[in-house]
């Protein structure tokens, strides 16, 4: 892990209202289309297994994340944009620290579970909106406006189109905004090896997939697992997985991993060049060298902003 850069983050006031547009645009599935031929994994049904699981521990780290990563303890003023929510819990974390939010995911099934998750702890909340979109669609998310910051953990390296979902998304960072993207570190080959093990993942017929993941998991926990056995912690890693980081289950966190298809994978280097190309100075960047995670890497949008209109409003937490 290392810490390249941090700096004051600078957030808008307020990007251009999208009023009452934000509603499912309609537009033709492909994404049962593909996972039906094993193109795509079915996220949102993984998703559908964690939510129930979501408790005040876990929407604690959530927010314990979100508050470390933009180096604020609130978010009250601010619009924020989940692009990929997948279960919604950072979306949820996020309108608890104050902020307007807006969250949209490709697969139903992850937008259903967001929508779980506004029912049961944000019943009636007018301040948090969901839709069904992609990342790839302008046209959609021309509708959202500008946010001061957009979230999107974990997502572009899934669309199968990841540059161009970079560039897509990051037009929606108000000048001055913070854009959080995590993406798959390539690792040569490592990367190619677990890409062929998700696109056999995604052919077999269902009731081959649990071995799969059995062998994955062995091969990512086994030596955590035994390694806490030998400190005489028998599966505290696994415990304390929900409970620090992110708040995800470890087991959700596996089949994720073991599907997750399209993968797509770059390089520090590359997503720091890339975006920077864009208009976007980096703040900070956490690599996951080896292991199986993802690269996080935060950054504000050049322009005036904020610190005008708004303020600096936090310094992110130095990681590694
Ligand atoms: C690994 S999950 C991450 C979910 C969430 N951001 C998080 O941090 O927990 C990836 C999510 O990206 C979504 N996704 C994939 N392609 C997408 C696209 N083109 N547009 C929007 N979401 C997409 C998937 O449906 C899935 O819910």
């Amino acid at each position: 892990m290392a810490a390249l850069a941090a700096r004051a983050l600078c957030l808008a006031d307020a990007g251009p209202s999208h009023g009452e547009v934000l509603q499912d645009i309609p537009r033709v599935s492909r994404h049962r289309e593909e996972v039906q031929r094993g193109a795509r994994f079915a996220f949102g049904e993984n998703w559908r297994l964690l939510v129930d699981g979501i408790d005040d521990a876990r929407i604690h780290a959530a927010e314990a994340s979100l508050r470390a990563g933009l180096g604020v303890d609130s978010l009250m003023g601010k619009r924020f944009l989940d692009a990929g929510c997948g279960s919604g819990l950072f979306s949820l974390a996020a309108r608890r620290l104050g902020a307007e939010v807006v969250s949209f995911d490709f697969d139903p099934a992850s937008v259903s579970c967001a929508r779980v998750l506004l029912e049961r702890f944000r019943p009636g909340d007018g301040g948090w909106r969901i839709a069904e979109g992609s990342v790839l669609d302008e046209q959609f998310l021309a509708t959202l406006g500008e946010f001061d910051v957009v979230y999107s953990w974990g997502v572009l390296h899934h669309t199968g189109a990841m540059w161009s979902a970079i560039d897509r998304v990051a037009v929606r960072v108000a000048p001055g905004g913070t854009f959080w993207i995590a993406l798959y570190n390539d690792q040569g080959l490592p990367s190619r090896f677990w890409l062929a093990v998700k696109k056999t993942y995604n052919a077999v017929p269902a009731f081959l997939r649990p071995p799969i993941v059995w062998i994955a998991f062995a091969r990512m926990w086994g030596p955590t697992l035994l390694r806490d056995v030998l400190r005489r912690q028998p599966m505290r890693s696994w415990r304390e997985y929900g409970r620090t980081g992110r708040g995800m289950s470890p087991w959700r966190d596996v089949v994720d991993w073991v599907g997750g298809l399209p993968f797509e994978v770059a390089s520090p280097e590359a997503v720091v060049c890339s975006v920077g190309d864009l208009g976007f100075d980096l703040l900070t960047l956490d690599t996951r060298g080896r292991g199986y995670g993802c690269n996080e890497f935060i950054f504000a949008r050049r322009g005036e902003g904020v610190a005008g209109r708004g303020g600096v409003v936090g310094e992110p937490a130095r990681r590694g």
